[in-house]
């Protein structure tokens, strides 16, 4: 068969079994030829339209299997490949951590303009799973040092890798802590994805989440419990013109109508995405007691 014949078929398919396309890639045919370039080794530049070299047997049954551990047992893609692309980069991708997708991917490239005054030289990637958001800022910003913290050991040893793969071991460092419980110091920068979905919307998720780390996505009251206890101690960890940005996904209306009085920024993305605030520490501070 040739390569390109299998992409349009493989995405039929997974159109047709109804899979959801959240990690990573909008459609069926995106996702499809995300699958096959990768395992085939074809350089993304190449249009689907010009492959049409016949598959080998061994090539044929590689992307089979593939095939049917995605629309059978819902396996995420970059799970299946072991690797995902965030912020221009790429990462080491396993179970041990959510699958990289935030939109702060967006913000990093961007540098964090207009909100940050001057480059960030403490970061703190908060809630950091494999470490993805972290690793990405250090790139961006060369002359930061920065701390990857999560609760799990199995993201932090992910995020060990990612450190590795992207010989940063000199400026970023990983941190096992329940949220600020182990840290110290003061951050120009914190930056957090941290779990935000309520216990009767994780009910509900596509059986692709199921291959993800239950702690990576829930959060009691409503979603809110752990941004809520964020927002309560960032100020303590920021410098004094720190600024804290944090992802609250679809749990954002919740918490803008908990925080009535707060003026979150919510942030706009070309890329799509949304759901993600900053607050200056000097906000933190004047709007400590809403957040109890
Ligand atoms: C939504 S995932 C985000 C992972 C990564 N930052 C990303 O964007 O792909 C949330 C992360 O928070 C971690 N986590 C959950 N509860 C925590 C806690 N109390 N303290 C620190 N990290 C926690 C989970 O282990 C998980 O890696």
């Amino acid at each position: 068969m040739q390569i390109r014949d299998y992409i349009y078929q493989f995405a039929e398919e997974m159109a047709r079994a109804g899979l959801s396309f959240s990690h990573g890639t909008a459609t069926p045919l995106d996702e499809a030829v995300y699958l096959v370039y990768c395992e085939l080794g074809i350089d993304f530049d190449q249009p689907v339209e010009a492959l049409t070299g016949e598959l080998s047997a061994q090539q044929e049954n590689s992307l089979d299997a593939l095939r049917a551990k995605r629309i059978e047992d819902k396996v995420p893609a970059a799970y299946l490949l072991g690797r995902a692309w965030f912020a221009g980069h790429e990462f080491i991708c396993d179970p041990r951590a959510l699958v990289p997708r935030s939109p702060i991917a967006e913000l990093i490239a961007n540098r964090f303009q207009p909100m940050l005054a001057a480059s960030p030289g403490q970061i703190l990637d908060l809630c950091c799973g494999g470490g993805c958001i972290g690793i990405a800022a250090a790139l961006e910003f060369p002359a930061s040092q920065v701390c990857l913290a999560d609760i799990s050991a199995d993201c932090l040893d992910l995020a060990a890798e990612n450190i590795k793969l992207h010989g940063l071991a000199g400026r970023v460092s990983t941190c096992q802590s329940d949220l600020f419980t182990d840290l110290s110091g003061r951050y120009d920068l914190i930056v957090s994805n941290p779990p935000y979905v309520s216990a009767e919307e994780v009910a509900e998720l596509a059986p692709e989440f199921s291959h993800e780390p239950r702690q990576g996505l829930l959060s009691e009251d409503q979603g809110l419990a752990i941004p809520l206890s964020i927002l309560r101690q960032a100020a303590d960890y920021l410098e004094e013109r720190g600024l804290l940005v944090m992802e609250v996904g679809y749990s954002a209306a919740a918490l803008q109508e908990r925080l009535s009085a707060v003026p979150l920024l919510w942030l706009e993305f070309e890329e799509g995405g949304e759901g993600v605030f900053a607050l200056t520490r000097r906000q933190l501070e004047q709007f400590r007691d809403e957040f109890n």
